[in-house]
């Protein structure tokens, strides 16, 4: 297929979609999607981890068009600004305020929003005479991103190897993983020992020589890893103590997707950074964020401080005026039809259904679970038969082909589905799981 080769896909193996072909999806509504033949989808995945407020509102689509024939585009470099970047700034501010955020700075995407945040953290210790705090402590299995700074915190070894050697200073410590924990197979053990490993890192290097610490409340790409209730407080105290900026990576976690408007407020923690992305537009144009605390941003303001307060950082489209326009309104529905709220209620379901497909399959299913609309279903092959990462594939395909889209991460099948799903979609989705399980237990 020529034509699908004109186009080099993210992630994509190029020489089975050269098989293949693409799978085209052409419209949306709600939680479905549409492919060019007009067959209806569940999207269990949210696009990619967001959808948040699911597909085709009108509000945010004439949002966009009414700011595209006011003010498309003006940049916000040297001292310009646009409506609606301000408005959102100032909305931003407000609903984080509780979180300890007090300025917010816009990117594009994910990776431009942690890439933010790591020259932030290493220009704020410049700024206060400490130069020497420039590593980062990262975990295993984290997902940033795919730039060169974002993608040196990565924990994913697959995304990382081929593009090594990546930023020097970077140390990755272990994460909290039920089932798979190098540091101990108890949670409560666990808990003590990954949060000690961010310690151990922190004294190994030399609290001098540190200047932040990067987490998402949970571990989405590396495989929905969701975290003891205790570990992000015990890290965040250790971070405090040792004087370590700590970074919460909310791309994913931000804006309801656990039933907390963020992940940190979720665990109980104020982060010194906070990045933002998907969820804040739902996907309907592109925006990253990246938000500090007072403390943090007094660094660049107080002229007293020696070094150059000015943060040289910015991307040409930072604050793009149709991206926050689509931004704020995608808050108004969030708040207005509380989404948050609807997705705690909705999570114990979510999690109650693919328990309920482990008790059932107790063999292929090693763990199921759930935080808010973020769930997941671990699989194993009984039978040894298949290498690993083709019992997911076959999950996704299985369940693409009974109308459902997910993303499996190795033998891993995710959901994160848009945060207006309901009960009865949710069974739905699940059902299809259980069928594509059933299909795959079949063909071994
Ligand atoms: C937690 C987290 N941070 C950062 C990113 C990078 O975002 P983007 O793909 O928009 O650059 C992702 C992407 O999935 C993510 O999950």
């Amino acid at each position: 297929m020529a034509t699908a080769l004109n186009r080099w896909g993210p992630y994509t193996n190029m020489r089975s979609l050269a098989q293949l072909g693409p799978k085209i999806i052409s419209r949306a509504d709600g939680v479905y999607v549409y492919d060019d033949r007009g067959r209806q989808y569940i999207d269990g995945h949210g696009g990619l981890w967001l959808a948040n407020v699911g597909y085709g509102r009108r509000e945010i689509i004439d949002a966009i068009a009414q700011q595209a024939e006011a003010l498309a585009w003006f940049p916000s470099f040297g001292g310009f600004a646009n409506e609606p970047s301000l408005r959102l700034a100032d909305r931003l501010v407000e609903l984080m305020r509780v979180d300890g955020m007090a300025h917010v700075m816009f990117s594009n995407d994910g990776s431009e929003a942690v890439e933010t945040a790591l020259k932030i953290a290493r220009q704020y210790w410049k700024a206060l005479g400490r130069a020497t705090k420039y590593k980062f402590i990262t975990r295993r299995y984290a997902y940033h991103g795919v730039t060169m700074g974002a993608l040196s915190v990565q924990g994913v070894t697959v995304n990382r190897i081929d593009f090594e050697p990546l930023l020097p200073g970077v140390i990755h410590v272990a994460a909290p993983y039920a089932n798979h924990c190098s540091m101990h197979p108890d949670s409560s053990v666990c808990t003590f020992a990954c949060a000690r490993a961010v310690e151990d890192a922190i004294l190994t290097q030399g609290a001098d020589t540190v200047a932040a610490f990067i987490a998402e409340p949970v571990q989405a790409a590396g495989g929905v890893i969701l975290p003891p209730a205790d570990y992000l407080r015990q890290v965040r105290e250790i971070c405090r103590r040792h004087d370590v900026l700590f970074i919460a990576d909310e791309v994913v976690t931000g804006f309801g997707r656990l039933g907390s408007w963020f992940g940190s407020r979720h665990y109980g923690i104020q982060p010194d950074i906070m990045t933002m992305a998907k969820g804040i537009t739902s996907g309907y144009i592109p925006l990253g964020a990246t938000a500090v605390s007072d403390r943090v941003f007094a660094a660049f303001l107080d002229s007293s401080v020696p070094g150059n307060p000015e943060f040289r950082h910015g991307n040409t489209y930072s604050g793009h005026p149709i991206a926050a326009a689509a931004a704020l309104v995608n808050l108004d529905i969030l708040e207005r039809e509380q989404l948050p709220e609807h997705t705690r209620e909705m999570g114990p379901i979510l999690r109650k259904a693919l328990q309920s497909v482990q008790t059932r399959h107790p063999q292929w299913v090693q763990d199921a679970n759930a935080e808010g609309l973020l769930g997941r279903l671990e699989l194993v092959d009984p039978t040894g038969k298949r290498k690993p990462g083709e019992l997911g594939a076959a999950m996704a395909q299985h369940m693409y082909d009974l109308g459902v889209i997910v993303r499996p991460l190795g033998d891993i099948v995710t959901f994160s589905p848009p945060l207006i799903i309901s009960e009865q979609q949710i069974v739905q989705m699940v059902a299809v799981t259980e069928e594509a399980l059933m299909r795959v237990q079949a063909q071994s």
